[in-house]
């Protein structure tokens, strides 16, 4: 049987998908049509915080460093790009059907799905038997061998209950279209399976026009498309995802410095923006991909376990070599310090926005009961809070709303603030702890007698007084990434 999750890692991960969506976070895409698998939609604070996000991270690379610039290449490639790249002839995932339930999986995690089941169970040693056992006959491209463990298994399907399977079969993953207007002249090209190619097609248009001496990077945040098989665990593993992806050129034989310097600059970013270091963790890879000599990656403890949120690959020169054999055009660089010509070598660093996106939230996600009462709340790290502050009239008369409008006024061309005036005080807070917003603002019949508020502290509930001249530079301290950038 496959391995499905606990209970409690069930039930938390459902918390969270329906706090996503009923809060506005995220929604299945296209709904109303019953959805589509792997697909979703980012609502009002789900996009901010997602853009928060993003932002951060193009910050940290392109402004925290002089020798990181960005850039924005096109989803569609010339298809020869992937050709290069190695992804037509192997970005595949061995997949096998069950005959009576008609599902797909991926076969691999079948296998490595029922040996999380003996690891739990406390035997590591069968778990890691049979993990060997797939290794070998993955890395010896041995698919007959790999439907054989999973009958000798006795792995079934947990949808039929049987072991009615299909051959495992090879699957590409990268999506095909057609371009051209008429149907003769169409030739097939992709939806890019990862942003890191438009990086190195234009690893000499930008080091030219950028003047980048190596070392340097190029960062890149963009869509990605694969026709993930198992897609589950909501925005884990997506259909179309974005990525947040930086390559950085370096001089050849320097690569595996710069590769340890790399990990640990991801790690302590992670833990910058507050996640927990027990929820952290590096693995790194046994079985290197094709371009590899090193790889790692940073997993987080999600509710279904540690797994990979950020990739550090020592790349070589595979992607810039193979381009230039298959375009005939040098990517050389000229090394003014060495007097030499040579292909730069690449450590890339490779986030999903969406996994970064999945953290934050599941990090942020707190329950806690004071007086048999239960209190739901996000705890964002206030620089990547979707909402910076909510500004409260205590009534609906008196002139407090006119005066709280003067204070929204006042924030929200350097914040993003809501302004609320519905409802009891109370529920407001509440309302605004369940979008995660870190200061709610309250104006009350003091506010017009001597310009103050009370500022109410998410995490804590605990109010202070204080003038409406001290607010602005208040949240911006508190939410500026500056507070962030200085811990790296
Ligand atoms: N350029 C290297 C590369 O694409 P990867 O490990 O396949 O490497 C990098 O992907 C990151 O992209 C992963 O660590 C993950 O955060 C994100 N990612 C990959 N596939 C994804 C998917 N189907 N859905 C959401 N995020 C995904």
């Amino acid at each position: 049987m496959a391995k499905k999750e606990t209970p409690a890692e069930n039930a938390q991960l459902k918390d969270i998908i329906s706090h996503a969506k009923e809060y506005g976070f995220v929604y299945p895409s296209s709904e109303i049509y019953d959805g589509l698998q792997a697909v979703y939609d980012y609502g009002a604070y789900g996009v901010e915080l997602k853009n928060n996000l993003k932002r951060l991270w193009w910050e940290t690379m392109t402004r925290t460093r002089e020798n990181i610039v960005g850039i924005d290449s096109a989803i569609f490639m010339h298809p020869t790009t992937w050709k290069a790249s190695g992804h037509v002839d192997s970005f595949n995932d061995p997949m096998i059907d069950n005959k009576d339930s008609k599902k797909r999986y991926r076969a691999d995690v079948l296998v490595e799905e029922h040996a999380a089941v003996f690891e739990r169970e406390g035997n590591q040693e069968k778990a890691d038997e049979l993990t060997g056992k797939l290794a070998k006959l993955l890395d010896a491209e041995d698919l007959e061998g790999v439907k054989q463990l999973i009958i000798d298994e006795g792995i079934t399907c947990p949808i039929s209950g049987t072991s009615n399977w299909t051959d495992v079969r090879q699957f590409n993953l990268m999506f095909s279209t057609q371009v051209g207007s008429v149907a003769e002249d169409a030739s097939t090209i992709y939806l890019r399976p990862e942003t890191a190619q438009g990086i190195f097609v234009n690893f000499l248009n930008v080091q030219k026009t950028a003047r980048m001496k190596v070392p340097f990077g190029i960062a890149q945040i963009g869509k990605a498309f694969r026709n993930e098989i198992v897609a589950r665990q909501f925005i884990f593993r997506m259909r179309e995802f974005e990525q947040m992806e930086m390559q950085f050129f370096v001089r050849p034989g320097t690569e595996l410095e710069w590769y340890e310097s790399w990990a640990e600059a991801r790690m302590k970013w992670h833990l910058a923006l507050g996640t927990p270091k027990e929820k952290l963790r590096k693995h790194d890879h046994e079985k290197l991909a094709h371009y590899a000599n090193a790889a790692m990656d940073i997993e987080y403890d999600f509710p279904f376990g540690f797994k990979e949120v950020e990739g550090i690959h020592s790349r070589t020169d595979f992607d810039l070599k193979s381009h230039q054999e298959y375009s005939k055009k040098k990517q050389q660089y000229f090394d003014p310090e060495v007097n030499q010509n040579y292909i730069p070598y690449v450590i890339e660093t490779s986030i999903g926005a969406d996994r970064l996106f999945l953290l934050s939230l599941c990090n942020a996600y707190t329950e806690e009961t004071e007086n048999e009462k239960k209190r739901v709340y996000l705890k964002f790290h206030p620089a990547v809070a979707p909402v910076k502050a909510a500004v409260l009239p205590l009534t609906k008369k008196d002139g407090l709303p006119e005066k709280a409008r003067e204070i929204v006024e006042e924030l929200k061309y350097d914040f993003n603030i809501v302004y609320e005036e519905a409802a009891s005080i109370g529920k407001r807070y509440t309302r605004q702890d369940l979008i995660g917003t870190p200061f709610c603002i309250a104006v009350d019949h003091q506010t017009l007698e001597d310009n103050t508020v009370t500022i109410r502290h998410r995490d804590t509930t605990e109010q202070e007084r204080v003038s409406i001249s001290e607010l602005h530079g208040r949240i911006a301290e508190a939410t500026s990434f500056r507070r962030i950038f200085e811990k790296l």
